[in-house]
C-alpha cells in the first residue's frame, strides 16, 4: 500500500540566520528541500507529497518542482505560525485512512530503507518514529544550577520521519488544538492520547539542518556518501 508524506517546510530558519528560509540554501548546488523531496520522489511506495509552505515561497517552489521534475508533490498547503499548525493544515487536506509520514523538510539525509520499517510498523497499528541513542549526558537545570541528571540509557534523540495511520494523526492534532497544546513533534500529540509509539533505530547522519555549523556536517555527510558510491 502506498503511503503519503507531509513535509513541513514553512519555517523561517531563524536559527540558521541565512536571512531566508534555510530550505532554499544550496547543498551541492541544489536546495536542501529538493534533496529531501527527491528521496520520496524516488521511492516507489510513496503515493504523494504534501508540502506545507510559506505563501511567500510559493512561486519559487513551484519553479523548483518543475525544474527538478518533482511529480509526486500533490499539494502545496499554506503553513501556520508553528510547525504543528503547518502539519495540521496539511493533515486537513488529506482524506482516507492509510499510513501518513511526517518528515521535516530540513532533514535531507533520511535513508529510504528506513521508511519501509516505519510504514510497516504503522500498518500494524502502532505509530513509529526514528530515533538514535543520546550520546551526551543530559542534565536538567534551573537558572544555571543543575537540578537533575537524567539516566542516559533511557534517552533517545528523536528524528523524522514519523509514521501514523491518518485517522489517529488527525484526531491527535484536533485534540492538541482543542487543548492549546503545542508539541515539538507529531508523536508527542499521539502520546497524549495514550496511543503506542514505537522506536525504529535511525542513523546519526539524519541531522536536521538547524544552525550554521550543521552546513559543515552536511558537506561531510555528502562527501562520505560520494565515497561510498
Ligand atoms: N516548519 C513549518 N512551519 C513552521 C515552522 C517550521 O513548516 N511554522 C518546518 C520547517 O520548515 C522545518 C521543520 O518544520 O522543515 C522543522 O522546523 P525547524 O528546524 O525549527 O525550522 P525553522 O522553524 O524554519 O527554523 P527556526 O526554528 O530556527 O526558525
Ligand atoms: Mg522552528
Amino acid at each position: 500500500n502506498p503511503y503519503r508524506v507531509i513535509i513541513p517546510a514553512a519555517g523561517q530558519g531563524k536559527r540558521m540566520g541565512a536571512g531566508k528560509n534555510k530550505l532554499l540554501l544550496p547543498l551541492k548546488g541544489i536546495p536542501v528541500l529538493v534533496h529531501t523531496l527527491q528521496v520520496f520522489e524516488n521511492d516507489p511506495s510513496c503515493g504523494g507529497i504534501y508540502l506545507a509552505i510559506n505563501p511567500l515561497d510559493e512561486a519559487g517552489l513551484t519553479d523548483l518542482m518543475k525544474e527538478h521534475r518533482l511529480t509526486k508533490v500533490a499539494g502545496l498547503i499554506h503553513g501556520g505560525k508553528e510547525r504543528q499548525q503547518s502539519v495540521y493544515n496539511a493533515v486537513k487536506q488529506l482524506s482516507g485512512e492509510g499510513v501518513v509520514l511526517v518528515h521535516d523538510g530540513a532533514r535531507p539525509f533520511l535513508d529510504r530503507d528506513q521508511i519501509g520499517a516505519l510504514v510497516a510498523a504503522a500498518e500494524n497499528g502502532a505509530s513509529a518514529i526514528l530515533a538514535v541513542p543520546v550520546k551526551d549526558t543530559v542534565k536538567k537545570a534551573r537558572d544555571g544550577i543543575v537540578t537533575e541528571t537524567i539516566e542516559r540509557s533511557s534517552l533517545w534523540a528523536v528524528q523524522t520521519p514519523q509514521a501514523f495511520r491518518l485517522p489517529l494523526l488527525r484526531e491527535a492534532h484536533r485534540r492538541a488544538e482543542e487543548d492549546a497544546f503545542i508539541g515539538t513533534d507529531d508523536a508527542s500529540l499521539v502520546e497524549r492520547l495514550q496511543a503506542d509509539v514505537t522506536i525504529v533505530e535511525g542513523h546519526y547522519d539524519n541531522i536536521k539542518l538547524t544552525t550554521p555549523e550543521d552546513l559543515y556536517f552536511a558537506e561531510a555527510i555528502i562527501k562520505k556518501r560520494k565515497n561510498q558510491l
